[in-house]
């Protein structure tokens, strides 16, 4: 190697005019840029990947979680964000606990149904349109990738299939109406292996056509609610159906002359900024690559 170069990684940056996107999943990547291509904005790629994440690293990531929105808008200049966190069921008091016997020194077990909070990552995705997006894609047209992968199938990824692979017992044990979705014949999907998810196909399907209504009543809340009753949670229609993301006022912290944002709380970005004051009193060489803005 040059030893005249200084860049310290086997990577060049990316750089690229009209647009980019990155992700864990060049599969998903691509589903982002072709949101992009199509007239989409960022706001609309994002959700479009996010989506499709779901669908090629489900050992990372799904509807079933919560998500986070920060959008930086380039014609203003401001930054706004999105709380998309669900809260735990309404019933799920301290008492309540109590009464099931646990306690600090003797939680639940780590699968138990209690930890189950309301996914917020669909509402989130949804809203994110609504207040970001381009409006030239509908959410139809945005999940529409997604919906492709889980439907046709794709290769499975290097490292998904190891992660994947760490859950085979807790999926096999889960038995096969609730595991057997994220399984190919008992087994993990091994890198390369084609794996098709139609029920998430079929989920994410609605949620476009339909929206918000499409996740949050009907059949998918009451499959949800179903599992978690029957597994001793204590989730409800309601606590579904009375779900809402809201706009959040994003913190900031300075670092060697460059603003970083992040969601306030309940998100854990205002630990990435502690990080970066505590890291400001140590003699660290940073460079920060140059952004081109066209
Ligand atoms: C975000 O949403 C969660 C759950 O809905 C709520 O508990 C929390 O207070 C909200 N945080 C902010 C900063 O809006």
């Amino acid at each position: 190697m040059d030893t005249d170069l200084t860049f310290s990684s086997r990577r060049s940056p990316v750089v690229c005019l009209h647009g980019c996107v990155a992700s864990n999943q060049p599969l998903a990547s691509n589903v982002g840029l072709d949101i992009l291509k199509h007239g989409g904005n960022a706001a609309d790629a994002a959700v479009a990947i996010a989506a499709a994440l779901a669908v090629t690293e489900p050992c990372s990531t799904g509807p079933g979680g919560d998500a986070f929105c920060l959008f930086y808008d380039a014609n203003t200049g401001e930054i706004r964000g999105i709380n998309g966190s669900g809260r735990s069921p309404r019933a799920q008091t301290l008492d309540f606990l109590k009464g099931r016997g646990y306690t600090a020194e003797a939680p639940p077990s780590p699968f138990d149904a209690v930890y189950v909070t309301v996914p917020g990552a669909p509402a989130c995705w949804c809203d994110a349109i609504q207040l970001f997006g381009s409006h030239k894609l509908s959410l139809q047209e945005v999940l529409r990738g997604a919906v492709e992968l889980a439907e046709v199938g794709f290769p499975v990824g290097e490292v998904a299939a190891h992660h994947w692979a760490n859950w085979v017992a807790a999926l096999r044990d889960a038995g096969k109406e609730l595991g057997g979705d994220l399984l190919i014949d008992g087994h993990t999907p091994r890198c390369g292996q084609v794996f098709r998810n139609p029920a998430l196909a079929q989920t994410l399907k609605e949620l476009g056509e339909r929206g918000k209504p499409a996740f949050y009543q009907g059949r998918v809340a009451q499959a949800i609610i179903d599992v978690i009753n029957r597994n001793g949670g204590v989730m409800t229609l309601d606590d579904l159906s009375s779900h809402d993301s809201e706009v959040i006022t994003p913190i900031s912290t300075e670092f060697k002359g460059v603003r970083l944002w992040e969601p306030p709380p309940n998100s854990q970005g205002l630990a990435a900024l502690l990080l970066l004051n505590i890291l400001d009193s140590f003699p660290l060489k940073v460079e920060f690559g140059q952004i081109f803005w066209i």
